[in-house]
């Protein structure tokens, strides 16, 4: 069974909290966005291996220590997880980048496919698959099964806000995959919205409302 880690460190909870309020226009949601997704980037590779390097310093050599082994990749869902790319670029500037292009019939609520590329090597890389809203979780679960039939092995999901219904999806159909979000909440209402939830995080971002 995969690991569900709510990052609920105060400062993303506060940034969160601010995102949350409906008076909150774009500007200032997709910055938080990208704080938090920084953030929350340091929790999401705490586990990454180290290896010794040979250095010298001013003063003398030394063995320090480096990054080692595979290397990385984000691959947001679109629209939305767009904002959580630049955050954690910036902790991780060599991650190569991918797309997945879905959106939820609103009908029913079940994802459709309109894009994916991926970096040509993305079986050889952990990935960092990243969307700020897992409501239903079809999108995620959609999203890892794409990511899988292209040979990933190492994936990580991130998102912001979870619902329980999304979370144990997720964690029936991709067991091996953990998740981190900032915020667990209540549940989903009749339109498959996460309730307190933030709304739609896509128009939020692109102030498409
Ligand atoms: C939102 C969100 C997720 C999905 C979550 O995207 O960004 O991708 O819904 O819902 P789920 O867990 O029930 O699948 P949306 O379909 O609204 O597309 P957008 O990002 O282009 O606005
Ligand atoms: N997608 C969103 O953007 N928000 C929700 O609450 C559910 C799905």
């Amino acid at each position: 069974m995969s690991n569900l880690y709510v990052v609920d460190h105060p400062l993303i909870t506060h940034k969160l909290s601010i995102m949350r309020n409906k008076k909150t226009g774009s500007k200032d949601f997709r910055e938080l966005l990208d704080e938090i997704a920084m953030l929350m980037g340091y929790e999401l590779t705490r586990d990454l291996p180290l290896e010794d390097i040979n250095i010298e310093t001013p003063v003398t050599k030394m063995k320090a220590k480096a990054i080692s082994g595979k290397k990385l990749a984000i691959v947001p869902i679109l629209r939305a997880g767009l904002g959580m790319v630049d955050g954690l670029q910036r902790l991780i500037p060599v991650a190569k980048v991918g797309h997945i292009g879905l959106y939820r019939d609103p009908e029913t609520h079940l994802p459709i496919e309109y894009y994916c590329k991926l970096p040509p090597d993305i079986d050889e890389r952990i990935v960092i698959l990243v969307d700020p809203m897992l409501a239903t979780g079809g999108s995620a679960v959609d999203a890892l099964t794409m990511l899988k039939n292209k040979g990933c092995k190492h994936v990580r999901f991130m998102c912001l806000v979870a619902a329980p219904e999304g979370v144990k999806h997720v964690q029936d159909k991709h067991p091996d995959v953990d998740i981190y979000t900032a915020a667990l909440d209540e549940g989903l209402n009749e339109h498959a919205y996460i309730v307190p939830g933030l709304g739609d995080a896509g128009d939020r971002i692109f102030g498409t409302l």
